[in-house]
């Protein structure tokens, strides 16, 4: 068959980082992928003297294309010549046979509507976002999501990867899961385990295919709400044993919310995967969800002042998600059974103290 084409769609701290990876396999395998990879970029101005935001711009498209360096999203990063940068969404996927999903999860719903139409029927898809899809459906995986929406096979890359220690080539390890669809087309002709390997696995970055996507779907969804709850105790002062209190309940809620609601999901990848707890503890040491709940703690500002002042323009997703996982818990009236989740939700949203965490998660028994 002919070589796959693959667009990235995305381009910030993470998907410039993924569009690297990929970009650079494309370059070594010829014979399986065409070389140049698009990355969809949500265009915008950028200042040419930062100090003068209302002066002379560039387009961000354009300083990719000829600089070779997301400067805003992934500055100081040398980005393969192969990578192309794609202001035009349906442009950037025309054609292509491999669409990497890699946005804020509060855009896909918009981006996979003005896709429509616009991708090959047989296009296969995999997913690097962290969050779930809550609606008319329920609690949906964002994989699940995007093939209900496009009708394509959608399968997840998550795991312990923090972006700006990928794009350094800092050796991390990464789980990919794919379910082979029903029209598969063969080996050698339609995407397969060994082809996606290909594609993601580079000497600083193991990649692991298997096909538990709701496994490693959920655990990456949750472990950001985990990270608020971590931050929170950190930047209270607590230290490092109130810190792996939290994470140990909320190594237990991702699970018996994975047992709850996808009861496909496989309890070992948790344990086994990089997508479980290593992902897990490298957010809560170092992710951008545990550094907007810090400085939420320290200055007392909200979560949203918090994410602007710190991220610029970046997303904590445990902000959105720990309200998705709110307003589904409290559909099926069951949000006390989720007592961090609910905690984390009711600090963000309505002010509650964060020194009670300890009292909200406590679990009560006839001993005490
Ligand atoms: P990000 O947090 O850097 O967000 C910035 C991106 O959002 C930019 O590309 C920007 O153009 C885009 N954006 C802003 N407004 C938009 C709009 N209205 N429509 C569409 N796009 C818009 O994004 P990221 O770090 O690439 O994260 C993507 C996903 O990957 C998230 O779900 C995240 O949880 C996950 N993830 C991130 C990391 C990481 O370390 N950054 C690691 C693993 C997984
Ligand atoms: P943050 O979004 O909290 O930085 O976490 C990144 C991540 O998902 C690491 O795997």
């Amino acid at each position: 068959r002919d070589p796959f084409k693959v667009t990235v769609i995305g381009s910030g701290n993470w998907g410039t980082t993924i569009a690297k990876v990929v970009a650079e396999n494309t370059h070594l395998h010829p014979h399986l992928f065409k070389e140049q990879v698009e990355m969809w970029v949500f265009d915008e101005k950028i200042p040419k003297n930062p100090e003068d935001k209302d002066g002379e711009f560039e387009m961000l498209t354009d300083i990719i294309n000829t600089k070779h360096q997301n400067v805003k999203y992934l500055p100081d990063i040398n980005l393969p010549h192969n990578l192309h940068a794609n202001p035009s969404l349906t442009d950037a996927v025309k054609d292509a046979d491999i669409l990497v999903f890699n946005i804020p999860h509060q855009f896909l719903s918009r981006i996979v509507a003005n896709l429509k139409g616009h991708v090959k029927p047989e296009v296969r898809a995999i997913s690097c976002l962290k969050g779930f899809e809550v609606g008319k459906k329920g609690v949906q995986l964002l994989s699940s999501y995007i093939t209900d929406e496009l009708n394509i096979q959608c399968g997840a890359l998550s795991g312990a990867n923090l972006a700006p220690e990928v794009a350094k080539e800092h050796w991390s390890e990464t789980t990919v899961a794919y379910q082979l669809p029903k029209d598969f087309k063969g080996e050698g002709h339609d995407v397969d385990h060994r082809i996606l390997k290909v594609l993601f696995h580079r000497p600083y970055f193991h990649v692991n295919v298997i096909d538990d996507v709701a496994g490693i779907s959920i655990a990456g969804a949750l472990k950001n709400v985990v990270a608020l709850g971590c931050g929170f105790v950190e930047g209270l002062g607590w230290g490092n044993n109130a810190a792996a209190a939290i994470q140990r309940v909320g190594l237990g809620e991702i699970i018996k919310f994975g047992r709850t609601f996808f009861p496909e999901c496989k309890v070992e990848t948790y344990y086994q995967e990089s997508a479980g707890v290593a992902d897990l503890i490298t957010t809560c040491s170092g992710g951008r969800n545990v550094k907007v709940a810090k400085h939420m703690a320290k200055s007392g500002k909200d979560a949203f002042e918090a994410e602007k002042e710190l991220l610029n323009g970046q997303s904590a997703q445990g902000i959105i998600t720990c309200r998705e996982v709110h307003e589904w818990l409290d559909t099926c009236e069951m949000t006390e059974e989720f007592p961090l989740f609910e905690a984390v939700y009711q600090i963000v949203y309505n002010n509650v103290p964060m020194k009670n965490l300890p009292d909200m998660i406590e679990e009560l028994d006839s001993f005490v």
